[in-house]
């Protein structure tokens, strides 16, 4: 009796072990519930730091009680418990150049990884234990350097899901799901500013989603990944971060951590969070604090003389402040307190679009009572904005009536704020493709459309006084005005990309889809890859289908498909319903077919393209279609290497200089 008693009391405690639930916002010193060790220590900010920017380093930060990981270990078959977590990273790299390793969500049977080597083992294995079936480790690494394991991690600024071994399971290119969209925006992990990521299980896939700590959750995960854990689990698992550096080094930090076996782990307060230290003030010792000091006092020297020598120019050239010359002030330089006033503190409620590390948000100037766009780019790099800034001036003095003006911008520390005109009607791209229920571009709006684009192209390859090459058109860079007329944005941008440690290349973002042949091998791009961008751009207005669908649906294919069977209409957009100007729709067709070909010297000038679309001019027969297929093979590689990777996303591709200053020397 009292054996069943017993019996009875304890059954319950061991058939249903307690969930575990914990969340850390920042972390304390003498936090009990964590075991640290290693470089790992929690920083004065409150910021966890698992390892400093030293090398060949290690860190592990492990919540101390184990967690029950198998649900019912009585019944004959136990499975691996759900889980759901999310943390905010931020990994610092040192002031000189790139860093490294990374560091990795853990669960493991122990809180020791005896013999683990720094590098890309990340602290958790060394060559013999890595991929051994009895390390019974799951985990989800965020790692900045590539290298290892080429093939699979080939790419470094990826996400991947690891099983007993570095080798990973899956791995992404470090990336989140545009909010409703297939559109994926490229992040950089150790960008220095917080990143927040979200892992779940639910017994059937491990779910792995990353943006930036300013963003809601993506609705898509970045990984879904079908498994069932359980054979990789033991009854009792610890659930951790370990880092590691190598010969690259950064500073890994946790800023706020919550975990939960029992549902989904509560939300996290962003505003509740510690600072990441930046790259400046990670110095605690003695030395570098009079290395500090006298850092201070010379800059407050240098100041001093800056404002001195400022002063006195400045009352020699007093009439500068009156700005007679509206170029002085073109584009306007904004006060950064009047943008933030007209943003209401770039409030996430102001948000009207995101890409890559920028943030654009509607706003309305205090001073003038006019809506704007305030284009927020975070990550640019330093080399990339001197360049930007040095062309910013150019870029203001573009006017036309079919391009977005640059009215003004401000600069504060990396961050670049870009004020332009407020454009009502959103982007081509959601109108093509993401529209409300029953709104339908007519024909007449999309060649309207067409003809504006080719207008503001025209403009600047031919008609300003410097060649302005675009080098990302596409319709999400495309805005409609109230009148449906296009607005193309964000030219010259491409500069803002550059990651060039070589001063002689700059990074241009092209996008999948729209990148030229020639573009994709020699990395130059030209007035006619633009042309060759705005060709699929066609293809894509009236097909009402995106460039690049489906691992194997190239839309310039499909359409050449079409035309040689003799029913190139059967390309048009379903949504038109056959409301359309028959010769206009075969006409951009092959147009856009003659912009997208292969070889550049086939493709039209912007001033041709417009005499085409204005029927003053006949536009050439494609005589030579085997160019189109003659399988490029450098191309096809390149197109499939993206393609297998992501569909959509934007790829960043190595180019020498874009904005030519070069002013035309023909035609004018
Ligand atoms: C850190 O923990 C100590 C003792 O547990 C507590 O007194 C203190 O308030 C905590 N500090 C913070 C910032 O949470
Ligand atoms: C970095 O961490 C190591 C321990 O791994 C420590 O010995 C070293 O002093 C730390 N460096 C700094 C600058 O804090
Ligand atoms: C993970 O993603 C899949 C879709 O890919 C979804 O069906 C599943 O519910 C998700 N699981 C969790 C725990 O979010
Ligand atoms: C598990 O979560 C549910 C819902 O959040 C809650 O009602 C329940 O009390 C939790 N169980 C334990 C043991 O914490
Ligand atoms: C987040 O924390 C701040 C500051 O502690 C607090 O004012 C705010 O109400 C919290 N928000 C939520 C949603 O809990």
């Amino acid at each position: 009796m009292a054996f069943l008693l017993f019996w009875f009391i304890l059954f319950p405690v061991i058939a249903q072990p307690q969930p575990t639930n914990f969340i850390f916002h920042g972390f304390n010193r003498s936090e009990p519930k964590l075991t640290l060790d290693g470089a790992s220590i929690s920083s004065p900010s409150g910021a966890l730091e698992l390892t400093n920017d030293s090398r060949d380093a290690i860190g592990h930060a492990f919540y101390s009680e184990p967690l029950q990981m198998l649900d019912d270990k009585s019944s004959p078959s136990p499975k691996a418990s759900s889980f759901s977590t999310t943390f905010v990273l931020a990994i610092v790299t040192p002031s000189s150049g790139r860093g490294g390793h990374g560091l990795a969500f853990t669960l493991s049977p122990s809180k020791q990884f005896p013999g683990a080597l720094p590098e890309h083992y990340m602290g958790i294995f060394n060559s013999e234990t890595d991929g051994s079936s009895s390390n019974h480790i799951v985990a989800v690494e965020f790692d900045t350097v590539n290298g290892y394991n080429d093939g699979l991690d080939s790419k470094g600024n990826h996400v991947g899901i690891n099983i007993n071994t570095m080798y990973s399971t899956v791995t992404e290119p470090a990336a989140y799901y545009v909010k409703n969209t297939e559109l994926k925006e490229d992040m950089i992990l150790e960008s220095g500013d917080p990143i927040q990521a979200w892992i779940e299980y639910d017994g059937n896939f491990v779910n792995v989603t990353i943006c930036s700590f300013h963003l809601n959750k993506p609705s898509k995960p970045l990984i879904s990944h079908p498994i069932d854990l359980t054979p990789f689990v033991q009854e009792t698992m610890y659930v951790g971060f370990s880092a590691s550096t190598g010969q690259k080094s950064s500073s890994h930090y946790i800023l706020g951590w919550s975990f939960s076996t029992n549902g989904t782990a509560a939300q996290l307060n962003t505003s509740r969070l510690p600072m990441a230290p930046s790259k400046q003030n990670d110095g605690s010792s003695f030395d570098s604090r009079v290395f500090g000091l006298i850092v201070a006092l010379s800059t407050v020297t240098v100041l001093l003389f800056g404002i001195l020598i400022y002063f006195t120019l400045y009352k020699r050239n007093a009439k500068y402040e009156d700005l007679e010359d509206w170029e002085l002030d073109c584009p306007h330089r904004f006060r950064y307190k009047d943008l933030y006033a007209a943003t209401r503190g770039f409030q996430l409620s102001e948000i009207i679009g995101v890409g890559g590390f920028a943030a654009v948000y509607k706003g309305v100037l205090p001073t003038t009572g006019t809506e704007v766009a305030v284009k927020k780019i975070t990550q640019s790099s330093i080399q990339g904005l001197r360049e930007f800034v040095a062309e910013i001036e150019s870029l203001g003095r573009l006017r036309h009536k079919n391009l977005v003006y640059l009215q003004g911008w401000c600069k504060r520390k990396n961050d670049l704020l870009l004020v332009y005109d407020y454009i009502p009607n959103g982007s081509l791209y959601s109108l093509l493709f993401n529209q409300e229920q029953g709104f339908v571009l007519s024909w007449e709006q999309r060649f309207n459309i067409i003809k504006g684009i080719a207008a503001g192209l025209l403009y600047l390859h031919e008609e300003w006084e410097l060649v302005v090459i675009h080098r990302d058109v596409k319709s999400s860079n495309v805005l409609i005005d109230t009148d449906m007329n296009a607005r193309l944005g964000d030219f010259g941008l491409a500069r803002l990309y550059d990651h060039g440690t070589d001063s002689h290349t700059t990074n241009i973002v092209g996008t999948i889809g729209y990148i030229a042949p020639e573009l994709a091998r020699n990395g130059k791009a030209s007035t006619s890859s633009d042309v060759f961008a705005y060709g699929v751009l066609l293809l894509e207005i009236v097909c009402g289908r995106k460039p690049v669908d489906s691992r194997n649906f190239f839309l310039v294919d499909w359409v050449i498909e079409c035309h040689q069977m003799g029913h190139i209409l059967d390309a048009t957009d379903p949504k038109l319903n056959s409301s359309y100007v028959t010769e206009e729709v075969k006409l951009v067709l092959l147009l856009g077919l003659l912009c997208s070909h292969p070889k550049p010297e086939v493709r039209p000038s912007m001033s041709k393209i417009v005499r085409y679309l204005n029927g003053d001019e006949r536009i050439p027969s494609i005589d030579n279609w085997e160019a189109f297929d003659s399988s490029d093979e450098t191309y096809l590689k390149f197109l499939e290497t993206i393609s297998s990777d992501s569909i959509t996303k934007s790829y960043r591709l190595s180019s020498i200089a874009g904005f030519s200053s070069s002013s035309m020397s023909s035609g004018r």
